[in-house]
């Protein structure tokens, strides 16, 4: 069995549909969560869902290497942020080389780098009056969203979509697609 391991910040519906996903396969399973927001409602999710989750503060991540020490002790075959607003260590991604992916809720190069996360993107996207959006998974590399693009989805933008209408239809791509490429890419 292949060993995944998600890093999330906040709400965690992406984390839930891969640790259901993996539920009823027999290629991988998520054996471990980890968050850098102690309050986070995935820390809820994967409770309910019987998965084991840890919350880190700075010094754990990038200062000292107690978080790189728990993913070497975790052994994973893939991590995947999703929904991680961290941005990752270096010395922790060579370790992973090629390991550590990420999703964006835009068609990257449009709409990344710094602070441009969850709302901030759909705002943008429906503020620039854009006529298509979607989803990016790339790897993930020293800078903010500029990872070899792995899979783009896309949908179309309605002139009258609201930021929430925007928000649905990314969020309608990242439950369809999400788990389905971690999967093949763990093939
Ligand atoms: C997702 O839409 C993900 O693409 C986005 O945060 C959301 C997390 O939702 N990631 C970024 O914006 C990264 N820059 P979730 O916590 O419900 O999975």
């Amino acid at each position: 069995m292949k060993r995944v391991v998600i890093f999330a910040s906040g709400s965690g519906s992406n984390a839930e549909n891969l640790i259901k996903f993996f539920h009823n396969s027999d290629t991988a399973s998520v054996i471990q969560v980890l968050t850098n927001n102690p309050h986070a409602k995935v820390l809820d999710r994967c409770k309910k869902l019987n998965v084991s989750a840890l919350s880190f503060n700075r010094i754990a991540f990038s200062k000292s290497e107690d978080v790189l020490n728990i993913l070497k002790a975790a052994q994973p075959d893939i991590i995947v942020l999703a929904g991680f607003l961290w941005k990752f260590p270096e010395f922790i991604l060579k370790e992973f080389n090629n390991k550590v992916i990420n999703i964006h809720p835009a068609l990257l190069p449009k709409h990344g780098g710094k602070g441009m996360f969850g709302m901030n993107v759909h705002n943008a996207v429906v503020h620039n009056k854009e006529t298509e959006t979607g989803i990016t998974i790339h790897y993930v590399n020293e800078n903010y969203d500029e990872g070899a693009v792995i899979f783009q989805a896309k949908c179309s933008v309605l002139p009258t979509d609201s930021v929430e209408d925007v928000a649905e239809k990314i969020h309608l791509l990242e439950m369809e697609h999400f788990p389905l490429i971690v999967n093949k890419l763990l093939k």
